[in-house]
Parts: structure tokens; sequence; C-alpha cells
């Protein structure tokens, strides 16, 4: 610990502290009892505070009351003991731990609090039941492991903050009781009690009220913001997240990216050995990254890129291809490299491509002299293999994974199966990290629905790289995200700062003037009160943690996280409320409990 604690009856040192120099001197320390052993006559406990652990030893001889008081001592019993502290013999030091020169020879103790048997035993490193942990989260966080991955997060949060604060940026509060913000989630609700029958949504983010704070000439703003999503939480999400949220006016791509990797550079040196090549980072565009690896968080730290082969085997004689791009749609396939699969783990790939909604994966293995083995190989000409061959780098033994569909699912199947076999294989290199932006997104997407065809990519106030609406799925759009090993752990663009443009792009979004003005009146409103340009960019802090501290779920970086199904074992959130409750706010569930099937 970096402050010595302030002397009282409780304590006078940190545990952990204690080393070879301070043999002799008398000192008071408290914590929970971490371990204990009793030993010919002698009682050893290992007592533990946030600083680390220290031994204590009980003679019967010269520890008196102290001596019988310790025979009572069970694990996570809190304590509080005095003594000398002493340099252990040669033999009995500790080299694994930092206090393992000393002991304390107690002559007093207390003890402050008994404990009931712990659920899971918190000095060892065992896999515990994630139920039980999060039940039982105050012991849980105990745990080694838990404390410094939350001084971690303390570390990396406190360094955004810095970094912020040296370049002038201010730290601002938005409200969380507020209106809807779109980020492509559904909105948490709150009733109001006051104004019964309307509704408060909690933010899923501060995207609005920056953009705000710049035309009210803040210039630069940050936040520590908590945000709120009501959407599936497979993956890197929980319902309540924390985001690094930034906003500057007069400012362009180039600036809010410069500002994020000195942040992002210094966060990355809190953690020993995690090297990431030093900024500028590369910038892939998203056209790209979706056609070579699939999605629009390319995992480029392994090989089996994607490439589109419709063109050189076009006119084949294989009906599926054929009709596939008959029909607009495209072939894709990479180069697996040479991997020994059985015909029944090559049937499995199909149920991975499945996930993504194709139909299945077609796979061919390179012969000799250039040609594919296998029953497909017949309907191609020998040039259309050969040029095949080429595009993908193919060499005798390498297996070929193909697939036609439509585009959007060929790329997301073909990524996930490049996903599943690096994973299969151990592709991905021991403590390789690789960052990188993505740019140049489009504006929108199209949703398939005639009544409103298209969505935004980012969020409907990214600023389009042309004023042309005539077709919207050709714009452009000026948002950025930063990728990590794989995962988007941050989010901007260049916002639109004129009030026509705005309107226009609520207006592909399906808003009319007339929803927009009662959705987003003030965002509209205050576009005509002098905007600058401006634009930010959120950072994912919890994924920064998770991926930082090696952990592969978020849950593990949270103090009091929620489960994949929005639940708090540890409180028993969200749970029903009272009737009267619900009578202060107007509200009525129409929820039907289920009927428990009959008993036979
Ligand atoms: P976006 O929606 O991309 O952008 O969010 C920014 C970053 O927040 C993280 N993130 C999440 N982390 C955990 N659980 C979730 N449910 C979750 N959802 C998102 C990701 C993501 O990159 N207002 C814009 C930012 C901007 O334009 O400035 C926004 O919120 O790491």
């Amino acid at each position: 610990m970096k402050v010595a604690p302030k002397a009282n009856d409780y304590r006078d040192r940190w545990a952990g502290d204690l080393r070879g120099g301070d043999a002799g001197t008398s000192v008071r320390v408290a914590g929970w009892v971490h371990r204990r052993r009793d030993h010919g006559g002698l009682i050893f406990i290992d007592v533990r505070d946030r600083s680390g652990i220290v031994q204590l030893v009980f003679h019967p001889d010269t520890s008196g009351a102290a001596f019988a008081a310790a025979e009572r001592l069970r694990s996570e019993h809190v304590i509080s003991a005095f003594g000398q502290v002493v340099e252990r013999e040669e033999g009995n030091k500790n080299p694994n731990i930092a206090t393992g020169d000393i002991e304390i020879s107690v002559t007093e103790m207390t003890t402050l609090a008994e404990a009931e048997t712990p659920p899971f035993p918190v000095d060892e490193d065992v896999e515990v039941d994630e139920t039980l942990r999060l039940q039982n989260r105050a012991v849980d966080l105990r745990r080694d492991v838990m404390q410094r991955t939350l001084e971690l997060r303390h570390a990396i949060v406190k360094t955004m903050r810095d970094v912020l604060d040296e370049g002038d940026f201010l730290e601002i509060e938005t409200p969380i009781l507020t209106r809807s913000t779109p980020e492509g989630a559904r909105d948490f609700l709150v009733p109001s009690r006051l104004q019964q029958g309307s509704w408060y949504a909690l933010p899923q983010s501060p995207q609005l009220f920056k953009q705000l704070l710049m035309i009210a000439g803040y210039e630069r703003y940050f936040q520590i913001a908590r945000c709120f999503r009501d959407e599936d939480l497979r993956g890197f999400r929980q319902p309540e997240f924390t985001q690094l949220d930034i906003e500057m006016a007069f400012v362009e791509e180039a600036d809010v990216i410069a500002v994020m990797e000195d942040i992002m550079t210094k966060v990355f040196a809190l953690v020993d050995g995690f090297a990431v090549p030093p900024a500028p980072w590369p910038h892939m565009t998203y056209a790209d990254s979706m056609l070579r690896y699939g999605n629009d968080k390319p995992d480029t730290r392994f090989g089996l890129e994607i490439h589109d082969v419709g063109a050189l085997l076009k006119g084949s004689d294989f009906k599926v291809f054929e009709g596939v791009l008959s029909s607009g749609g495209v072939v894709r396939a990479f180069n697996a490299g040479a991997r020994e699969l059985s015909r029944s783990e090559l049937d499995g790939l199909n149920d991975v491509v499945r996930i993504h909604g194709a139909k299945a994966v077609a796979p061919i293995v390179v012969g000799p002299d250039d040609g594919w083995a296998g029953n497909l190989a017949k309907f191609f000409t020998a040039e259309q293999i050969s040029a095949v061959n080429a595009e993908l780098g193919a060499a005798e033994g390498d297996l070929l994974l193909f697939v036609a569909d439509q585009e959007a699912t060929a790329a997301a199947a073909l990524g996930g199966l490049r996903l599943e076999l690096a994973e299969r294989f151990g592709l991905i290199p021991e403590g390789r990290h690789d960052v990188l932006w993505i740019v140049d997104p489009p504006m929108f997407e199209a949703t398939g629905d005639a009544n409103q065809p298209w969505t935004a990519i980012h969020h409907p106030f990214t600023a389009p790289t042309s004023t042309d609406f005539s077709d919207p799925g050709a714009l452009g759009s000026r948002g950025y995200d930063l990728v990590l090993d794989g995962v988007e752990i941050g989010g901007g663009s260049i916002r639109i700062h004129d009030t026509d443009v705005q309107a226009q792009v609520f207006a592909v979004l399906g808003m009319g003037e007339e929803e927009a003005q009662r959705r987003f009146g003030f965002l509209l409103d205050a576009l005509k009160q002098g905007a600058p340009p401006h634009g930010g960019i959120a950072m994912g802090v919890d994924r920064i943690v998770a991926l930082l501290a090696g952990r592969d779920s978020i849950r593990d970086v949270i103090a009091f996280p929620k489960t994949a199904s929005g639940g708090d074992p540890l409180t028993g959130a969200p749970a029903p409320v009272d009737d009267t409750q619900l009578r202060e706010l107007a509200v009525k569930s129409t929820y039907v409990p289920p009927v428990p099937a009959a008993q036979s």
C-alpha cells in the first residue's frame, strides 16, 4: 500500500508491508484469517488485509491469553493482533510471499468478528461455480485474483482521467434519468410517480448530452459514464456497463484518434508484458474488414484470410455456386492450411456456419499437381481450380473452406469459422496483441424490412461523408472503431452539426419531421444555436480491463455484475415489487406467471 495506515486500536501497519528490516519492532495488524496451522504446540495464522499476508505465530508460553483465543480461530474470522516482528529462521523463510522473511510473535489478539465456514476457499485458486461466487460476492471479492483485477481497473480508469486532465478535458456528469438515446438496443424504462403515465429511459450512452456540451462551448469533455442497454447478453456484454466517453469541438477524425492513442498507449503500459505495437495504429476500412475477416472487429493475430472467389468460379458446373451467384450472392473461401479433419469433424463445421444463417460449408482438399481431391473437383475446370489455388495461396494438402450465400451471410459464416478454427488449432500466438482502427464505415445498412428499409451503422448522429442522400446504401460515414485482439473496445465518429443534415438522416431512418421533433427536438433546436464541428468516441472500460487482465468474461472485472439472464444472484434483482408501489406509479403488470405443469 502507498500510504501507511493511521495508527488506531486496530492496526498501525499494513500486514503485507512488513519486511526483514522491521524485525525487532512491535506492530499491530488487522485483517482476516487466511489460513491456520497448528505445529508442535505453536499456532500459525496467516492474516490477510488489502496489502497482503503476514504470518502470526502464537506460543503457548509467551502469547498468554492470545494463544487460547488463537485456538478458536477459523478461516475468515476477523482479528487484530499485536506483537514483535521477528526474523524467521533460515529454513522457515517463505520466498513465495513478500513478508516471507519475518513473522509476528503475538502477545495480544482480539477477535473482532467470527465467520461462518466460507462457501468456497478464499486461500486457494480453485474453480468455483460462478452463481455461487456471485451469490457470495463479498467472499468472492476477497480472492486475490479478484482484488488484483479491481486494482488494475482502478489504475486503468485513473490513467484515463490523468491523461485527459492533463489534456484540458473537463469531467462532466450527465443524467441517468433521461429520454431515449438510441444506440441500437432497447431502453430500460423507469416510470415517473410525479408525472404518471410518463417514463424516463436510462441512457444507452451520454451521446446527445455530450453533443449539447460541445454546442455549449465546453470544447473538451469526458466522463466515466455508466450506460444501460437492454440487449442479449452474449459475449462481452452487460446490461449496465462503463464507458470512457469523450467529445471534442473543432476536430476531425485524426484529432480524436490521436487523443485515444495517447490514452490507450498509457493504459496498455500498465500491464507488464502486454506488448502492443507503438501508435499510430493501422487503419483498415470497414469494407476490407468485412471481406477479409467477415466482421467489423477483425482478429488479425492469425491468417486464414477470406477471399472472394465468385468471379474466378463463375460458369462452373456446380449448381449450388452458380445458383447463389446468379441470385446476386457471393462465393467466398479461406485456406485453413494443412489440417487433418475427419469426415465428422468436417460435417461439424456446418453447425458453425449455420449459427450465422448459412446452409453449409464446402470443404475441398488440395491434391497433387494443383488439383483438388474429392468429388467437387469434377464441377470445375483446371483453370478455375488453379486460379482459386493461386488466390488462396494453396499448396497440396491444404484444406479450403467455401461458403456460397448472400454477401452478409457468407461473410459472417466464414468469419465465425475462422475464429472457431483458430481456437481449435491454437493459431493465436501466445502474448501477441493487435490493435487497429476500423474506418470508412457505411452510413446505413439495409434491414430487409420494407417499412423501415435502413438502419444507421453507428448511430444517427454520425456525420455522413456526403449530403447526397439519393442512394442511402452508397453513403459513407465518418465513424471509427478501435479493435483489440478481435474485440471492439471503442467507437466514435465526427458528428452531424447541421440541422438539415440531421433531419435528412432521420428521414432515411423512417422518422418523419414530427416524430424527429418529438423525440430529438432538443438536439435539432440546439443545432440551430451555433453548433461547432465536433466529434468524439466512447471506450468500453469493462472490455479493456478484461482483455488487459486476461479474463474471458467481463463479469470478472465488474465488482457486482449481472448474469447472462440479466439477474444479480446477490441481491436477487430484478424482483417483483409491492402492488402499492405499482399503484403509486400508475403501473399495472400484465405479466401472467406460467402455470406449473400438472402433476401426473
Ligand atoms: P458504442 O455503442 O459503440 O458507441 O459503445 C462504445 C463502446 O462501449 C462498449 N460497449 C459495451 N460494453 C459492455 N457491454 C455492453 N453491452 C456494451 N455495449 C457497448 C464497446 C463499444 O465499443 N455514443 C457512442 C460513442 C460515440 O459515438 O462517441 C457509443 O455508445 O467497447
